[in-house]
């Protein structure tokens, strides 16, 4: 396997994105998607991409996605390209807290990834969702950019 798509979702907005990115990877190599809380670190090894998602959470990625994140060693994302997103809602009192996407992609950074396209952010129109028409539109570009800048 080539690429993995790692999500978290509460509500299931994320995992529609998260869906959405992994039909435009799979076009050009093999990708596999999983939540967060039933994948291995050991799935890892080898992986050529790594894109997490998450919900906005307090301004953070979810608990299990930042536990996920401090399992992962120090370094072991060398030569591996690397991309975050999130979901979050679109109203200005949320700016103060921050957001998921931006947090996962420092992470990935330091234990030397490849970050290959800014974090990115999808947005529900409420905390339940649905998502904002034509997210998952964005979704499909933002993989489009993530295959352009790959580098084997
Ligand atoms: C406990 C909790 C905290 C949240 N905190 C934020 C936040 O700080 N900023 C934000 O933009 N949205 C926040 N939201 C809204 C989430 O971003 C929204 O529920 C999420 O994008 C939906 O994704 P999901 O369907 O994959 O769970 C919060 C939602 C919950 C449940």
């Amino acid at each position: 396997m080539q690429a993995m798509i790692i999500y978290d979702s509460v509500y299931g907005n994320t995992e529609e994105i998260a869906k959405a990115i992994r039909n435009a990877i799979k076009i050009q190599m093999d990708t596999k998607i999983v939540r967060v809380n039933s994948v291995n670190l050991s799935e890892l090894i080898g992986l050529k991409l790594l894109i997490i998602g998450s919900p906005t959470h307090g301004g953070s990625p979810t608990e299990a996605i930042q536990d996920f994140l401090n399992q992962i060693p120090e370094a072991s994302m060398k030569d591996i390209n690397v991309a975050a997103f999130d979901t979050r809602l679109s109203t200005r009192l949320v700016k103060i807290f921050g957001y998921a996407a931006g947090k996962i992609a420092d992470n990935l950074r330091k234990k030397n990834g490849r970050l290959i396209i800014s974090p990115e952010a999808f947005f529900v129109k409420g905390r339940k969702g649905p998502l904002k028409e034509g997210e998952l539109e964005r979704a499909n570009a933002w993989a489009d950019d993530i295959l352009k800048n790959y580098s084997v």
